[in-house]
């Protein structure tokens, strides 16, 4: 048998037809701190980071919740471009050369954590969050630092009763919104919302509305800080203490995976368990 590559198909002119185009990739390639990724078109550079092992900290932004970019705590430096750029929406191009460590970056982010924390109350320990708080995580992390403040912190109300289930410290809240975009997206009810502007800005509930929508928890499982408790958990047991159980809720028959947080044989909190062909996240 003949292992000769048959000539290319000539036209009515004779002419060698040229070869097809490739087909259009669905992936960009972009560089990372030195490291090549390639990650599926649109995909952020945060995320892009993540698989990396690359952990870009970040409060605002959350896979499963539209993007806003408030909080700028995910700042990177982009070559070719001249300002810094919120990592959660800076979607990934091909060749892109992308630095978190570099000094700009860095400097920027660490800068962006001494504000969150200007009139936080960092009462860390009897805060319900610690142990796996991103706000504690990050102090201890990158700062870990007196405050500079020498004037009074902004003092705001410490336990605010939301609806039947949710309890909000004020003084916590560093208004990232992802419990707003929660109960707008998932629920479709605008039962949250902001207040006030400035140093006085604070979550409150929307007008004639109390957080009661039936995933009113999950903006407890959303919220990156100890600023929403749920009533049935607080004050019960620190987070660290708790055994893990991966496990399915019986509570319909839609079977969303949860973890189910437990200790001395008694499960004290269920948490969600991220499956994207069930439940997402
Ligand atoms: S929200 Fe986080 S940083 Fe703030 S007091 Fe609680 S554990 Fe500490
Ligand atoms: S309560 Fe939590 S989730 Fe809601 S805006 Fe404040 S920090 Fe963000
Ligand atoms: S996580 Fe990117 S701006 Fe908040």
């Amino acid at each position: 048998m003949s292992t000769t590559t048959p000539p290319p198909p000539a036209n009515p002119h004779g002419n060698v037809a040229p070869p097809p185009a490739p087909a259009p990739s669905n992936d960009v390639t972009l560089t990372i701190d030195g490291q090549s990724v390639t990650v599926p078109k649109g995909t952020n550079v945060l995320e892009a980071a993540r698989t990396l092992g690359l952990d870009i900290p970040a409060f605002c932004y959350h896979p499963g919740l539209p993007i806003v970019a408030q909080c700028r705590q995910c700042l990177v430096s982009v070559e070719k471009n001249p300002k810094l750029q919120p990592s959660c929406q800076q979607v990934c191009g091909d060749g892109m050369v992308v630095h978190t460590t570099d000094k700009q970056s860095a400097l920027a982010r660490q800068q962006q954590l001494e504000f969150t924390l200007l009139n936080h109350p960092v009462d860390c320990p009897i805060c319900d969050k610690a142990g796996e708080c991103t706000l504690q995580k990050l102090y201890f992390e990158h700062d870990n630092a007196d405050s500079r403040v020498d004037v009074p912190k902004v003092h705001k109300a410490k336990a605010v009763d939301l609806g039947p289930t949710v309890v909000l410290d004020q003084e916590r809240c560093i208004l990232c919104s992802r419990c707003i975009r929660t109960c707008d997206l998932v629920s479709g009810q605008h039962q949250l919302d902001f207040a006030n502007r400035g140093d006085h800005e604070i979550l409150t509930t929307a007008p004639g509305e109390q957080l009661d929508n039936p995933y009113s928890l999950n903006t407890v499982d959303v919220c990156p800080v100890g600023a929403l408790t749920a009533k049935d958990f607080r004050f019960t047991m620190r987070a660290w203490e708790l055994e893990a159980t991966p496990s399915v809720c019986n509570g319909c028959a839609t079977g969303c995976n949860i973890e189910i947080h437990h200790k001395h044989g008694r499960a004290w909190r269920l948490v969600p368990r991220h499956n994207a062909k069930v439940n997402d996240y």
